[in-house]
């Protein structure tokens, strides 16, 4: 009998990059995502051609359920059918942005939809992992407190500063600052999923992401900034760079590697442990050096506006520590 995995987000881009992982190790998958990200981003970031793409590659292997992860009737149909070894949680809304424009979407869909799917597992599937995609915004805006030298493309860290060397620790306080309310509602969901693991015994594992990429990507300008900025640059499209000269620094990692982060959890997972996830100091860049990079590969020149008003809480530097998974 194959093993059962349950994918929420399936065809977003961790969720797809997770369900194409697990048909190749011969995982049977229940991907859950009901399209919402239309709804936040609009007909431009749906990710409907994702989900066909997954049916038409993987029919045997993988059933979709386009389900909304509140909908606890439906999703406990779903549990209540099958015994998952692996749950990758990775629906959500995702944007710092739009959150502000429908708290109550954004923090039931974030904390509510997160504490429905565990408390499935923990009644229908306590053997398994569970993962889930938890973010660098719930430390806030503290990064942006560290003392930071002005480059000439980018913001770095003062060498003398502890983190200079590998980057930004679990340890971080993720209290007293500005998070928005996508952070917030985040937090929510992250703590939440650590007490499933230390208080009920769970394997539950976070990873908690800064800039996360990948050719499944459905870029819009509030949310995938290098899969959109790519996109701008390939087809003329203007991009808008939101603040800090556009030397705001971010290590990015390809979904492929992440999912491969998940699957290293799985072969020995604890309870409850969080984990910081990105390109680390192997790979960072900041929007100008990515501008450059696209042109070259594109060879076009981009077509870039420049806004004075950064994002609320957005990192000006931000690199992770990778040691607590290495
Ligand atoms: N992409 C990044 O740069 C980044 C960075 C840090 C953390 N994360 C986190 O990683 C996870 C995955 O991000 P992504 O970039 O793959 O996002 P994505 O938007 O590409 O994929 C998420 C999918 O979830 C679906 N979805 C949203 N709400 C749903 C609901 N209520 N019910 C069912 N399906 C729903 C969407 O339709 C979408 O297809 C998210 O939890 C996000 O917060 C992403």
């Amino acid at each position: 009998m194959p093993e059962q995995a349950l994918v929420t987000g399936s065809a977003g881009l961790i969720g797809s990059e997770s369900v194409r992982f697990l048909a190749e190790k011969g995982f049977e998958i229940a991907g859950v995502d009901n399209n919402l990200r239309e709804y936040f981003f609009g007909t431009e970031a749906s990710t409907d051609w994702n989900r066909k793409r997954l049916e038409e590659k993987f029919p045997l292997q993988y059933r979709h359920f386009s389900v909304d992860i509140r909908d606890n009737k439906a999703i406990e149909d779903i549990f209540k059918k099958r015994k998952f070894r692996l749950i990758i949680h990775t629906a959500a809304q995702p944007s710092h942005d739009w959150a502000a424009r429908e708290p109550f979407t954004d923090f039931s869909v974030n904390a509510l939809g997160t504490l429905t799917l565990l408390e499935n597992y923990r009644k229908y599937s306590p053997e398994a992992t569970f993962i889930f995609t938890s973010t660098n915004k719930v430390y806030g805006d503290l990064p942006n407190k560290f003392p930071l030298r002005e480059l000439e493309t980018r913001y770095e860290l003062d060498p003398a500063h502890p983190y200079s060397a590998r980057g930004i620790d679990e340890t971080m306080s993720i209290d007293q600052s500005t998070h928005s309310l996508f952070g917030a509602s985040k937090i929510a969901a992250d703590v939440l999923v650590q007490e499933y693991g230390r208080y009920f015994g769970l394997h539950t594992g976070l990873f908690r992401g800064g800039c996360l990429t990948g050719p499944s990507h459905s870029g819009a300008p509030l949310h995938g900034f290098l899969a959109y900025l790519a996109q701008c640059v390939a087809t003329g499209r203007k991009y808008v760079i939101q603040g800090y000269k556009g030397k705001q620094v971010r290590d990015n990692i390809h979904a492929a590697d992440l999912v491969n982060m998940f699957w290293q959890y799985h072969q020995n997972p604890r309870c409850g442990e969080v984990y910081n996830a990105g390109g680390a100091r192997h790979s960072n860049v900041s929007i100008l050096e990515a501008i450059e990079k696209l042109e070259k590969t594109f060879n076009k020149k981009a077509i870039i506006e420049y806004s004075e008003t950064n994002r609320i809480g957005d990192h000006v530097w931000y690199i992770s520590d990778v040691s607590n998974f290495r």
